[in-house]
């Protein structure tokens, strides 16, 4: 199926957290540049270090909610009322060594972690992973992220390699880069609820 096939079939589509909260799952919209803003200001400093590009250039957040292409690079938002609260991104090679494989990135507001939002989306991006074709997710960690990657090892994901002095940050620090892989198509998955 196209994928705006998919997009139109899946959403809005609205998870029940475990604290009764209800996040509201949707593609990033081009509307969205001022609450995509807003959210990236409200990271810690430790983590925007972390992140690959600079969050808080608003011609960086404004070139992603303007140049939208789902097939390239899909981005799904998390909102809890009007405010975002969360951004995930499967990021996609078309042709090549890697276009069975998914890139991954998430980021959730400091103020919600721990209350299964980032285990929703990726839940949801496994689905519309798996809906494409794709056969495995990877993601990349900074070797200091260490309690998102044993967030992500908690959600499936297993630690492959680490690349040594592979991530300069923002301020030009070197660090090791940590890639951790999610195979899409084990039997466990498909057993999964
Ligand atoms: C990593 C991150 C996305 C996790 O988001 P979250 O919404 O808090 O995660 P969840 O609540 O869905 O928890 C997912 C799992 O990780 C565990 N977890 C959450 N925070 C954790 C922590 N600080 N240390 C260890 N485990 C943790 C949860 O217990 C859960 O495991 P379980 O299913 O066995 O209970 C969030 O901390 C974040 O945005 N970090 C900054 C950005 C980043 O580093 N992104 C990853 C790079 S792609």
């Amino acid at each position: 199926m196209p994928f705006e096939g998919i997009i139109a079939e899946r959403y809005p589509k609205t998870v029940s957290l475990a604290d009764g909260k209800e996040l509201v799952l949707r593609p990033l919209l081009e509307a969205d540049q001022p609450g995509l803003l807003d959210f990236f200001k409200r990271l810690p400093a430790p983590d925007r270090l972390f992140l690959r590009d600079d969050v808080l250039n608003s011609d960086v957040v404004a070139s992603w909610c303007k140049e939208l292409n789902y097939e390239r690079v899909f981005p799904l938002v998390g909102l809890i009322g009007d405010r975002i609260v969360a951004d995930i991104t499967l990021h996609r090679q078309r042709g090549g060594w890697m276009r069975h494989v998914g890139r991954v990135r998430v980021v959730v507001d400091p103020e919600l972690r721990g209350r299964g939002i980032a285990a929703s989306l990726l839940k949801e991006l496994m689905e519309v992973s798996l809906e494409i074709g794709l056969d495995k997710l990877d993601a990349e960690f900074i070797a200091e992220q260490t309690a998102a990657i044993e967030s992500f090892q908690k959600l499936g994901f297993v630690k492959v390699c680490t690349l040594p002095q592979h991530a300069l940050d923002l301020h030009g620090g070197l660090h090791d880069l940590v890639l951790m892989v999610y195979e899409l198509k084990d039997e466990e998955y498909y057993a999964g609820d």
